[in-house]
């Protein structure tokens, strides 16, 4: 049986970058709803027992097109949303440290410089999708995007995602309304960069 990531604050905890009610819809109607979709859907092509990054990447073999459909995209909204809510707890380093740093600067040149292209593919991501800053095999990193709840494992990238940016309208329309780049600005604010860290060395969700 998969289970939602257990939140240890409140749905209050991110304001004022997040809203309570954007946070108490977001993880207790739709997060939940891909979970409990997930659990059914799973059975019926019988995966209840596979790890969720077996399901993601084998889903496309499904001969089953609705299932293989249903099963791709509350998978994906299940995982998607693990990583989301766990890389937003409350606390830790605002900003990144240790190797995940070193690589970062790297990769982009600063922190700054990241942060700015992950946000213009959020930007530019036309309806709804990710953006995603992913751990490549050989350590690098990677920036992408996907549509609707693709991620990088069900696109067989071979990218591991440590952090996102959930850019569906239910992430931010309770409070931003249309103004997706506020909400990506305030989010910025709020994710924890030692969860981030600490999934870049290998800790599973
Ligand atoms: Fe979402």
């Amino acid at each position: 049986m998969f289970e939602q990531i257990k939140l240890d604050y409140g749905f209050d905890a991110l304001e004022p970058y997040i809203d309570t009610e954007t946070m108490s819809t977001h993880y207790g109607k739709h997060h939940a709803t891909y979970t409990s979709n997930l659990n059914s859907l799973a059975e019926k092509a019988g995966k209840q027992d596979e790890s969720i990054e077996d399901i993601l990447s084998e889903v496309v073999e499904l001969k089953d097109i609705e299932l293989r459909t249903g099963l791709r995209n509350n998978a994906g909204g299940f995982y998607n949303h693990n990583l989301y809510f766990k890389q937003i707890t409350p606390g830790g380093s605002k900003t990144p440290s240790g190797v995940l740093q070193t690589r970062i600067n790297d990769t982009f040149g600063s922190f700054d410089n990241m942060k700015e292209k992950l946000t213009a593919l959020a930007l530019g991501q036309f309806g709804s999708g990710w953006a995603w800053l992913s751990k490549t095999p050989d350590g690098t990193l990677f920036t992408s995007k996907t549509d609707n709840q693709d991620n990088p494992i069900s696109l067989h990238t071979g990218h591991t995602p440590i952090m996102c940016i959930d850019v569906w309208e239910h992430a931010y329309y309770l409070k931003y309304k249309n103004l997706r780049a506020e909400h990506i600005k305030a989010l910025w604010n709020v994710i924890n960069w030692d969860v981030v860290g600490a999934l870049y060395e290998g800790s599973s969700l």
